[in-house]
């Protein structure tokens, strides 16, 4: 489990203060896939570089597995209920403990994929064998056995990445921090890596916290989701309930952002043919989620209030095994029923929005 209480970091730059973090609490249970969503500047980077103590907060406290609490004051690292300052060794050990991945791989380009792979081993103590042993069983992990001699430049985004993958891991950490790890592949090498990072979090069980400024890397691989905002974390709590019921502007931003249902402000805006509504017709928005299942809902209305429904966009995806999703569409029938059948959805927890009145 990781645990951050109260952790904040600012850093000073020509005189300016720059709050990165402020006063962030969050809690990521063992095994859990946790992302972190934000636009740039937000503070996601400083946040996991305070996880592995690559930064030092200024305040607050963090637990990582199994360690005693670290308190942080003044610059100071203070660790256990003694309030010791942590030893070199200590935090080196913790640092070992987590592996990290980047969004431009730092990758030792003078070095082949077995030595970038091998050199985290350098100080852990193994010899020329054992070393060998792991990186053949990292390079397999990651599918990459035929590429041990080859350099950085040799290789696609999408298979430098797996060396920085079997790099993280070859310490055998239990947490993995990706910051922006596919922020530079196209969509496929992006699509591989993130069923790699599934797949390793089911087969090893490893826990990875994953910073993006993508919706679709969330919607993919995370279960937790905090969306970060100007240092803070506003809006936390599981991938369904935080985008089927985003609270913050910003959380509607992102679910906005990669919805197809986006496109209706465009079509409303170059007052396109589709969006043209008539006399005594509605054109309307409907978001369904889990509770209200899209298909039986439309035909439930059509059917037992007589209205007519035209759609003219519609978007479902399934999230953690749930649909999730909505459509444009617009409603003809007469005043009394359009509005029996809004009632009728709004009691059944569809969300609906009347974007024009004909
Ligand atoms: N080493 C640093 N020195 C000064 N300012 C920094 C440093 N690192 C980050 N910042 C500032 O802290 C804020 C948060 O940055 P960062 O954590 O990188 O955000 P994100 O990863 O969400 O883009 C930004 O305003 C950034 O300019
Ligand atoms: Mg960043």
């Amino acid at each position: 489990m990781i645990e951050i209480k109260n952790l904040s970091k600012t850093f000073t730059l020509k005189g300016q203060n720059i709050d990165a973090v402020r006063d962030v609490s969050l809690t990521i249970q063992d095994g859990d896939v946790y992302g972190v969503i934000g636009y740039s500047g937000a503070g996601k980077s400083t946040l996991v570089r305070c996880i592995n103590l690559l930064e030092t907060p200024d305040s607050g406290s963090l637990r990582v597995n199994d360690s005693d609490l670290i308190t942080f004051e003044n610059g100071k690292l203070l660790y256990g209920a003694s309030r010791t300052p942590m030893k070199e060794k200590q935090l080196n050990a913790m640092r070992r403990s987590i592996g990290m991945i980047f969004q431009h791989f730092n990758l030792l380009d003078r070095s082949t994929v077995f030595d970038n792979v091998a050199y985290p081993l350098k100080y852990s103590g193994m010899n020329r064998k054992e070393i060998k042993d792991r990186v053949h069983e990292m390079l397999q992990l990651v599918d990459l056995t035929d590429k041990r001699d080859a350099y950085p430049s040799q290789l696609s985004g999408g298979q430098k990445q797996r060396v920085a993958i079997a790099r993280a891991l070859a310490n055998h950490p239990k947490i993995l921090l990706s910051d922006e790890a596919t922020s530079a592949l196209d969509p496929d090498a992006t699509e591989s890596i993130l069923a790699l990072l599934r797949h390793l979090n089911e087969k090893l069980g490893l826990t990875i916290i994953a910073i993006t400024h993508e919706m679709a890397v969330i919607k993919s691989i995370c279960r937790h989701v905090a969306v970060m905002e100007d240092g803070r974390v506003v809006e936390e709590g599981n991938v369904y309930d935080v985008f089927a019921h985003p609270k913050q502007d910003i959380t509607k931003h992102f679910v906005a952002s990669a919805s197809a249902l986006n496109r209706v402000d465009k079509l409303l805006h170059d007052d396109s043919p589709l969006v043209q509504v008539q006399p005594g017709e509605l054109l309307v928005k409907l978001l369904f989620s889990r509770d209200s299942v899209g298909d039986s809902v439309i035909s439930q209305i059509s059917r037992d209030f007589n209205v007519s429904i035209n759609i003219v966009l519609a978007s479902v995806e399934v999230l953690e095994g749930s649909p999730l999703g909505g459509m444009i569409a617009i409603f003809k029938g007469t005043e009394e029923n359009m509005h029996g059948a809004l009632d009728w959805m709004k009691a059944h927890h569809v969300e609906v929005e009347v974007l024009r009145r004909g």
